[in-house]
C-alpha cells in the first residue's frame, strides 16, 4: 500500500477528532489585532511553525494554502486579503475540507470583518494543483511537504513534483511561505520507511541542505530562512536508534526568481562589517559595506568576503532569522 492511504486516513482522523498532539507547534499562534481565532482552531493547528508573515502581504494579492487543515493559516491569511477568494485552500481530505469550512464558519461568529467567502476552500492535491500558472502572488504550506517521498530510482518524487506545483502556479517574482521539520542527519531508514510516522510529519523529513537544494531545484532563485528552533525529539530507545535525534522546524520564504548562475541567494541571517579607515567598502559585485554598519548578506556573498581574507571584514554566523534588507 503506499503511504497516500495512510496520509488520507490520519486526516480523515484529525479532522473527525481533533488531536492536539498531532504536529507540535513550539510557539503560540501570532497575535493579530482584531483577530479572534476560535478554539477548535487552536485544538486542529497542525502546523509546526507559521507561514504567514506581514511582510509578505501586499495590497489584492492572492494567496494559496495547500493542506488546509483545521483552517487556522486560512483564516489568518484572509485577515490580511479580507475579499471574497482572496484565498484558496486546497486539500484532498473531504473530512478535511468540511471540518476547516466549518471552523471558519464558527469564525466569523466571533470576526465581524470576516465572511467564509473569503477563503475558497477546493477539492486537490499538492501534485496537481486545481490552480492556473502565473496567478499566485503567494503560496504557503504548513507541515505538509516533509511528508511527501522524494524521488527514487529516478522516478520524480512526490515533494518534487509539489515544488515545481508551487513554482508553476506562482506569479514571476512571487513567494512561497513554507515551515516543515528537518533532520540533522539523513531520517534512518526503519523510520523513513514507516507511513505511520511519516504522515504524522516525524519520519519524511530531510537534512536543511536537502532541503534548501529541492527549493532550488525547482527554480526558486533566493530563500530565506526565517526561523529554525527545536520540534520533536526521537529518542534511541523508543525508536530503535543508536542517539536521540533531534528535528527542528524551519520557516523558508522562497521567492520564484531565476536561479543565478553563480548559485541561488540563500539568507540565514549573516551581516557583513567593513571597520577599516574609507568610509565603505565596495566590492564591485554591488554590495558596499558603509564603516560598521552591518550588511545583511546572502551566504553566498558571505562566503566570497570570508575568501578576501580582509582583516577589517567581519563576516557574523547565520542567526537562522532573517527578516530583510541587504544585498543580491
Ligand atoms: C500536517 S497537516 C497541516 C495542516 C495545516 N497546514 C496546519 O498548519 O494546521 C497536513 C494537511 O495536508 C492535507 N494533505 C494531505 N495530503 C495532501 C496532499 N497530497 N495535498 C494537499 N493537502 C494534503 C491533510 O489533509 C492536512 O489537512
Amino acid at each position: 500500500m503506499s503511504y497516500h492511504a495512510t496520509v488520507q486516513d490520519v486526516y480523515r482522523k484529525a479532522a473527525q477528532n481533533p488531536d492536539a498532539g498531532l504536529c507540535c507547534v513550539p510557539q503560540a499562534p501570532k497575535y493579530l489585532p482584531g483577530l479572534v481565532i476560535p478554539s477548535i482552531m487552536h485544538e486542529m493547528n497542525y502546523g509546526c511553525g507559521t507561514t504567514v508573515h506581514a511582510q509578505d502581504m501586499t495590497e489584492n494579492q492572492t494567496v494559496l494554502y495547500v493542506g488546509v487543515g483545521g483552517g487556522l493559516e486560512a483564516l489568518q491569511l484572509a485577515y490580511y486579503t479580507r475579499r471574497p477568494g482572496g484565498v484558496i485552500a486546497i486539500d484532498p481530505v473531504a473530512e478535511m475540507r468540511d471540518a476547516a469550512q466549518a471552523n471558519l464558519q464558527e469564525a466569523a461568529i466571533h470576526n465581524d470583518w470576516f465572511d467564509p467567502s473569503f477563503v475558497d476552500i477546493r477539492d486537490g492535491d499538492a501534485l496537481d494543483l486545481p490552480v492556473d500558472d502565473d496567478s499566485i502572488n503567494l503560496a504557503a504550506q504548513n507541515c505538509l511537504f516533509n511528508i511527501f517521498e522524494t524521488t527514487q530510482n529516478g522516478q520524480p518524487g512526490d515533494l518534487e513534483k509539489a515544488l515545481s506545483e508551487m513554482h508553476r502556479v506562482l506569479k514571476p517574482a512571487g513567494r512561497l511561505s513554507m515551515s516543515d521539520p528537518i533532520s540533522p542527519r539523513d531520517m534512518p531508514e526503519h523510520l523513513r520507511q514507516n507511513a505511520e510516522l511519516r504522515a504524522r510529519c516525524m519520519s519524511g523529513c530531510l537534512t536543511y541542505e536537502q532541503y534548501l537544494n529541492k527549493i532550488v531545484e525547482a527554480g526558486f532563485g533566493s530563500c530565506e530562512i526565517r526561523s529554525r528552533r527545536p520540534y520533536r525529539m526521537l529518542d534511541r530507545r523508543r525508536y530503535e536508534l543508536e542517539e536521540d535525534l533531534l528535528l527542528e522546524t524551519i520557516e523558508v520564504c522562497a521567492y520564484k526568481t531565476p536561479v543565478p548562475n553563480d548559485g541561488p541567494c540563500v539568507f540565514t541571517g549573516r551581516m557583513a562589517i567593513y571597520t577599516g579607515s574609507e568610509d565603505q567598502f565596495d566590492d564591485d559585485k554591488g554590495h558596499v559595506l558603509v564603516r560598521d554598519i552591518p550588511l545583511p548578506v546572502c551566504d553566498k556573498t558571505a562566503v566570497a568576503l570570508k575568501t578576501l581574507n580582509n582583516p577589517d571584514i567581519a563576516v557574523t554566523p547565520s542567526t537562522w532569522h532573517y527578516t530583510g534588507g541587504g544585498c543580491c
